[in-house]
């Protein structure tokens, strides 16, 4: 995300160009500080001037502004962006926020004619509009990085389909399961977070522009115009409503909420298979870090800090959930609070993800280890159960044989495989030599082969049709 943070800040008490006609002292000194909001609303300046120009551009077309009126007033905006852009843009806090900063500058630049850009239009629908716009373009950012991680992790279940390692309930070994289908539960995961960013998009892309400051406009605009040049799908109906409610922006940070819910918990195992203890996996050194004392070390500290920013996340959810209840109609000043919970929650989301995406094609997985780890630990157990239900035994009877067969290999220090057929033989006379088939790692994964199961044919279908989601994408 773009930012231009070159505020100087200078707050001499000064009487406000765009209000002070009512007051008679100027704004206390650190109250012009404490209300100002610049520092960081200059993020949408970007969209602060394009919704200007559709603005004027509109006024013109209704016949409120002139042609040359609108083509001053354009021309001073669009040099104004490029000063921007150069960094060498001179932000005021004495101007409050980014609407205000624009709209002096312009008028400084063009003289009268830009005091004629703010007719029929408030900051309360400006900000409002200026935050959706914003919302926007981070929601198609964030979903392209969305679709990078993916279509990564696709990559990385098609590589790994036939990868054993061993599938975990209560972090204990379960049973065998394939890396690709472990990569593809992450997958799933990430195609609902998409979904939810997707669907939020239609919400945040309507216009609260002509609401003005609560009840609308006296003069005669056309709303639709402006709606089209910004690319809005349709306008907020009601004007009290549009310049009021950020719901749209919470229901944002929820969906980042849980986006970022997901990413930790890919973090967690990625920490855990990295540690010497699983050794699972190998993450390229440039996203890890060593350490000043202990020169063995390498930690994962890409993980770990996506891990630790999903707090900053959920926090940010709280404060906007916070800062809305209770608030009366129309606007309030609470909503100024609303935008740096929500650039941070863009920034921290679309920085997790960009993280993720340029890291998991360079991972690097250790077969073997992974194997021997499923190997261990009696993972093929309910592959015996069933065996013996195959071949006549109530289920609850063969799960009570098979415990009794674990319970002698713990003794034993010999996984199931590695009994000989007497050894089984002995916790029941109809298990036979076919046994050994069940037991293996191979055989235990490609029986799960239903839709949704685990065996590798089944992970490479998956991988095919989540291929095709994203293709579809594009
Ligand atoms: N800086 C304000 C905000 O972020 C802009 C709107 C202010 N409107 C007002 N009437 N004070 O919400």
């Amino acid at each position: 995300m773009s930012d231009a943070s070159n505020t100087k800040s200078s707050n001499p008490p000064t009487q406000n160009i765009q209000w002070g006609g009512r007051f008679t002292e100027a704004t206390d000194a650190f109250v012009q500080v404490f209300t100002a909001s610049v520092d960081f609303d200059q993020k949408m300046a970007e969209q602060d001037i394009n919704g200007s120009i559709a603005h004027a551009t509109m006024l013109a077309q209704v016949g409120v502004l002139s042609e040359a009126e609108k083509t001053t007033i354009i021309d001073g905006l669009e040099a104004i962006r490029q000063e921007i852009r150069n960094g060498e843009f001179q932000w005021s806090v004495a101007l409050e926020d980014v609407h205000m900063n624009i709209e002096a500058h312009l008028t400084q630049r063009i003289g009268t004619t830009g005091k004629k850009l703010h007719t029929g239009r408030s900051r309360n629908d400006q900000v409002a509009t200026d935050i959706r716009l914003y919302l926007r373009d981070a929601i198609d950012a964030i979903l392209s990085e969305l679709t990078r991680l993916q279509t990564g992790l696709v990559e990385l279940a098609e590589r790994e389909a036939d990868t054993i390692m061993p599938g975990f309930t209560h972090l204990q070994t379960a049973q065998p399961v394939t890396f690709g289908h472990h990569i593809l539960a992450w997958n799933e995961m990430l195609f609902r977070d998409h979904e939810r960013l997707l669907d939020c998009r239609k919400r945040v892309n309507r216009m609260p522009l002509g609401s003005a400051a609560l009840a609308g406009t006296t003069y005669p605009i056309d709303r639709t115009i402006t709606a089209k040049l910004l690319g809005f799908d349709g306008i907020c109906e009601n004007s009290l409503d549009g310049v009021s409610d950020r719901d749209f922006a919470i229901e944002f940070c929820a969906a980042a909420a849980l986006a970022m819910t997901h990413l930790s918990r890919f973090s967690e195992e990625l920490v855990l298979w990295a540690s010497a203890q699983f050794d699972f996996v190998d993450l390229p050194d440039r996203f890890c870090t060593g350490s000043s004392i202990m020169p063995q070390k390498k930690n994962p500290d890409v993980p770990e800090l996506v891990r630790g920013k999903t707090g900053r996340v959920n926090g940010h959810l709280i404060s906007l959930l916070t800062l809305m209840k209770s608030q009366c109609l129309a606007y309030n000043k609470d909503n100024q609070e609303d935008k740096e919970p929500l650039f941070d929650t863009v920034d921290t989301l679309f920085n997790c993800l960009r993280a993720y995406a340029d890291m998991m094609p360079a991972l690097q997985v250790k077969k073997d280890n992974m194997r021997e780890a499923a190997r261990r630990g009696f993972s093929t157990a309910t592959d015996l159960a069933d065996y013996l239900v195959k071949k006549g035994m109530p289920f609850r009877d063969s799960h009570e044989v098979v415990g009794k067969a674990v319970g002698y290999g713990v003794a034993q220090q010999k996984d199931l495989a590695e009994m000989s057929l007497q050894e089984l033989k002995q916790f029941s006379d109809i298990i036979s030599d076919d046994v050994f088939e069940v037991l293996t790692l191979e055989g235990s994964v490609n029986a799960r082969n239903h839709l949704g199961g685990t065996a590798p044919d089944q992970v490479r279908a998956a991988a095919g049709r989540a291929r095709q989601k994203l293709a579809q994408r594009a």
